[in-house]
């Protein structure tokens, strides 16, 4: 039997030294346009609308998009806030050409650009255009680079869908307003899809771009169902790490495409669930598995975003598309260690419980619970209500037989879908924050509108994730002659992550410290034949920076006294000599002969390492193993 315990150093280790140096404030990496690039023509410059910030494939990276009258060589411009001088930029400001191309929806242009190279922690400025033809100038922020951060996920604000695209647009610009005044420091827009009410409708485009947040705060695009039956929505984002294979659209004047970038050790995924006929389904789990195989390594979580929800407590519960996916997602997304998917579509909230292929993983978890353990499989399944207001769908009864009730559900009414535990319709405007968290996701539905229920800003329904951090693993024991009784060991509790904090630097090393998960031994035979539970970890690692394990040294303890357990010896860090808990080390043991009973065991864990490793956020994994 093995068992792991999760370790993690983090926080800043070392800054490099170029960081703040003004000299360096973006990277030498500008990214050459692919595509359309035309010459400049300063007789005839691009007039430019509808610029919009979006996600680019790491924190260190932005893409802007935007329509423009000619096609002209245009770029966007980037420089720190700081640099600027009564607005203008400064003559080192670095410029990054954009690919511009014939926009087939309304006639002229559409451009993109991607900015790489960004700092952390810096206030940037930036346009679009050429010289005579800049956009306004906007700004966007970055923050630290590593550890906890918030993003907020936006459903269905599909423009149009209401009484009018004023009313609809007001509403989504209340929405965006309330929530960027909360969350001021938020990271990123997640949409829920269905940005506009119809495809190539530019007044419902321009209604849904007019927040001046959206060139502020990165949207990450979702493609909905009225988003799809043209090229608009194409246009209008460009996406970073985009598979435009036929199986992820369609049709050819469709838009679509799957997409995946990592944010900060989130790797967000983000499918085209419109695709679903002739084997689209089949290639969207493909696709999914092998973004996760190459680049989950690289993340602490994973968490999906498509348009239609499979779990939808409202008038698409029992969609043709959901029933088949209710079939054929979950188990894919299990087996991956999916941790969260955020969906849209029904116009309606909803919580799942953790699934596990698709079936409740803890019979015992009950409705509404603040916190929820996620254990090997679980996977929690949002779907977001209307960002805009625009439309609302009522919550449906189950079907017995397709998406039937919950048998916890003793309401006298209308019950809910058996995998939901939650599911809520207000028929008022709401968002869903999303706080990432060393050891916890923390997914709350907050109102953006008063409702008789709450204030804006109240909470309709939070949930603590807490993450699962490795499979236990069974090995054999054999146990001589063995009388009545039995031999076992367990992490005490659950086996949350083991923080070691932000280390501490002293003259040329670091410091970090913490205790393992304290471990129980039952040893109950009447042989009291000899054990040991030992330890060894892992590499520590952040994306494809690594350090060696070698660092890490323990003081075990007995914590409670039984089964003869005696501690380990103290095992230095390895950061002078030696190989620290880069080799098995024994936390505990009982010689022969030992009295039956429980004991309990723990360490004090020391990290010593040096200052040159990079900074990072970085994680290891302690085995424990125990013989007998
Ligand atoms: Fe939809």
């Amino acid at each position: 039997m093995k068992l792991n315990q999760c370790l993690q150093a983090s926080g800043s280790v070392r800054r490099r030294a170029a960081i703040g140096a003004s000299a360096a404030v973006l990277g030498l990496t500008a990214v050459l346009g692919t595509g359309l690039v035309s010459a400049a023509n300063a007789d005839d410059p691009a007039a430019l609308s509808g610029v919009i910030l979006t996600v680019g494939s790491s924190e260190s990276q932005r893409v802007v998009s935007w329509y423009a009258s000619a096609n002209t060589a245009q770029v966007v411009e980037v420089a720190p806030t700081s640099s600027l001088v009564a607005g203008e930029f400064p003559s080192d400001a670095v410029t990054f050409p954009a690919t511009v191309a014939a926009n087939s929806v309304n006639g002229g242009f559409n451009g993109h650009a991607t900015i790489d190279g960004l700092q952390e922690d810096t206030a940037y400025s930036y346009r679009a255009g050429a010289e005579g033809s800049w956009s306004p100038t906007y700004a966007f922020k970055t923050q630290d680079f590593e550890g906890d951060f918030d993003f907020l996920f936006f459903g269905d604000p599909q423009i149009g869908a209401g009484p009018s695209v004023a009313s609809d647009g007001a509403g989504w610009a209340d929405t965006v307003n309330v929530a960027s005044a909360a969350n001021p420091d938020a990271e990123l827009f997640v949409s829920g899809g269905d940005q506009v009410e119809t495809a190539n409708v530019e007044s419902q485009w321009d209604a849904f771009l007019a927040p001046t947040q959206l060139r502020s705060y990165p949207w990450a695009p979702t493609i909905g169902n009225h988003d799809v039956g043209g090229k608009a929505y194409e246009q209008h984002f460009w996406t970073p790490n985009t598979d435009r294979s036929a199986a992820f659209y369609t049709g050819a004047s469709n838009s679509g495409g799957d997409y995946w970038y990592i944010y900060k050790d989130v790797l967000f995924i983000d499918l085209n669930s419109n695709a679903y006929a002739s084997g689209s389904d089949a290639a969207h789990l493909q696709y999914v598995t092998d973004v996760i195989n190459a680049h989950g390594g690289a993340a602490k979580y994973t968490v999906l975003v498509y348009h239609h929800s499979i779990y939808s407590p409202a008038s698409h519960a029992n969609d043709n598309d959901a029933k088949i996916r209710r079939q054929d997602f979950p188990t894919t997304f299990s087996n991956l260690g999916v941790d969260l998917v955020l969906q849209g579509h029904d116009h309606a909230y909803s919580r799942s419980y953790l699934l596990k292929n698709g079936q409740k993983a803890n019979p015992d978890e009950q409705p509404g619970a603040a916190e929820v353990e996620q254990g090997p499989g679980g996977v929690v399944y949002v779907t977001g209500n209307s960002a805009s207001g625009s439309k609302y769908y009522a919550l449906t009864n189950p079907v017995a037989g397709e998406f039937g009730p919950d048998p916890l559900d003793n309401s006298a009414g209308r019950k809910r879908h058996y995998a939901n535990s939650v599911e809520s319709q207000e028929n008022k405007r709401s968002y869903v924050k999303v706080e990432v968290r060393h050891d916890q996701l923390v997914v709350e539905d907050v109102r953006s509108e008063v409702s008789p229920n709450g204030a804006v800003g109240s909470t309709i329904d939070k949930v603590a994730i807490r993450p699962y951090h490795g499979e236990g693993q069974s090995i054999q024991v054999d146990v001589p002659q063995a009388g009545p009784g039995e031999f076992g060991w367990a992490i005490d509790g659950d086996n949350s992550l083991v923080d070691l904090g932000e280390a501490a630097e002293d003259t040329g090393f670091f410091l970090a410290s913490g205790d393992i998960n304290p471990i129980t031994v039952t040893d109950t035979r009447t042989s009291g034949a000899a054990w040991a539970v030992n330890g060894q970890v892992t590499d520590f690692q952040d994306g494809d920076k690594t350090f060696s394990s070698k660092y890490l040294g323990w003081q075990p303890h007995v914590f409670a006294e039984g089964a003869g357990a005696a501690a380990g010896d103290p095992i230095e860090s390895g950061f002078s000599t030696g190989t620290g808990l880069s080799v098995s080390r024994t936390l505990g043991s009982a010689a022969a002969g030992h009295a039956l009973g429980d004991a309990e065991l723990g360490a004090d864990l020391n990290l010593k390492f040096p200052t040159s490793i990079d900074k990072g956020n970085y994680r290891s994994t302690l085995t424990i193993t125990a013989v007998s």
